[in-house]
């Protein structure tokens, strides 16, 4: 970045950094995190070995963006040789648990309801450990709207210490587990303390790497979605303090549904709309002149479908240009609009007129 110069307003930083291993795209809902988390995907297939996008939102919708059913082991997305794509339920079912050996036990059973939101972190752990095994180059999160997010960002912290809180325990306790095995003939009670600690410091490692590196900006970004209305800026403001206070790096802020002048000329309710976000987007720079803010257009149609991610994709590393007006509709049509809103306007002067005399 030059000296004073607000940074390139495109994702190519993210796109560059080929150490980044973890990439969250998160904000408020209906923002458009699904989209931009899987055009992003797609952009990154192009330019990395391989990438996995994981929806970790209770309300998968990876399925609806990409049109095609995902499920919660990885699958191949169609049209590609290195893309995949999966849905976490990031709260465990009962059969989710029951596949996990330590859940079965009955101190973390007791655990998980001494401290709440431990079940899902756990879920979430299993889930970190399975795919950092797997070895893809790049994995994206779809992330789900701004609380939910921050809660599975925070869920190391947590976990980590639930279970110093259970080692502890097991440090005090370990013995009368014991005692109290053999007495009540429970065999090989007495080795249950050092198996289960055995299983929390595995885990516990696991839950650590991941801390680490979700706080290494060389490997861990968080790319912020919102849109250009107050609620949004405000979202945004607060998700940005709180990546801050858990250390992970954010410096990209993507604006999405942006309607562009060029998209607006002739019709009143969009041209308000304009102004609207044009205020928005003045107060996004004034707020973040170090990030690279992206803004992509509201298009007229879904983004649904590879093709359409393909191409909404482009625009998050090359900055969007809205077609010439003549484009867009023919001089004719141009014209017209034009007539149609000055007549609107004239007609609002001469109300307003009226109502003067
Ligand atoms: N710039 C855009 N122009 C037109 N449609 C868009 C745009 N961005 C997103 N959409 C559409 O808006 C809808 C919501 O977008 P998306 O699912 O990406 O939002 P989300 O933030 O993931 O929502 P949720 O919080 O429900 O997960 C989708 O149907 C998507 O195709
Ligand atoms: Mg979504």
């Amino acid at each position: 970045m030059e000296d004073g110069a607000q940074p390139e307003p495109t994702l190519d930083n993210v796109v560059d950094q080929n150490t980044l291993k973890w990439i969250f795209v998160g904000g408020k809902g209906g923002v458009g995190k699904t989209t931009c988390s899987s055009s992003l995907a797609v952009q990154l297939a192009a330019r990395r070995e391989s990438v996995l996008i994981i929806s970790t939102d209770p309300a998968h919708n990876l399925s609806d963006a990409f049109r095609q059913k995902f499920t919660k082991t990885p699958s191949l997305v169609q049209g590609f040789t290195n893309l995949y794509a999966m849905e976490v339920d990031p709260t465990p079912d009962s059969a989710d648990l029951e596949q996990m050996e330590w859940a079965q036990d009955g101190f973390f059973q007791d655990l998980a309801s001494s401290i709440p939101g431990i079940d899902e972190a756990m879920s979430f752990a299993e889930v970190m450990k399975q795919v950092q095994s797997m070895d893809y180059s790049t994995i994206v999160f779809d992330t789900a709207p701004t609380g939910h997010t921050l809660r599975l960002l925070n869920f190391p912290t947590l976990l980590e210490k639930g279970l110093n809180k259970l080692v502890s325990l097991k440090a005090t306790m370990g013995g009368m587990v014991g005692q109290v095995s053999r007495m009540v003939g429970i065999p090989g009670g007495e080795e249950l303390p050092d198996v289960l600690l055995g299983k929390v410091e595995g885990l516990l490692g696991v839950v650590r790497q991941v801390n680490a590196q979700f706080q290494d900006p060389a490997l861990t970004t968080f790319v912020c979605v919102c849109i250009p209305e107050f609620l949004s800026l405000y979202e945004t403001e607060r998700l940005v303090q709180e990546l801050a206070r858990y250390g992970i790096d954010s410096r990209n802020i993507v604006i999405n549904q942006v309607i562009f002048p060029e998209a607006a000329s002739g019709s009143r309710l969009l041209e308000a709309r304009v102004r609207m976000q044009q205020k928005y987007l003045e107060q996004f720079h004034d707020l973040y002149e170090d990030f690279h803010l992206v803004k992509l257009p509201l298009l007229e149609e879904e983004v649904r479908g590879v093709d359409a991610l393909k191409a909404f994709g482009v625009n998050l590393l090359q900055p969007y240009t809205p077609p010439p007006l003549a484009a867009a509709g023919g001089r004719e049509a141009e014209l017209e609009a034009e007539v149609a809103r000055l007549k609107a306007r004239v007609a609002e002067l001469e109300a307003a007129l009226a109502a003067k005399r």
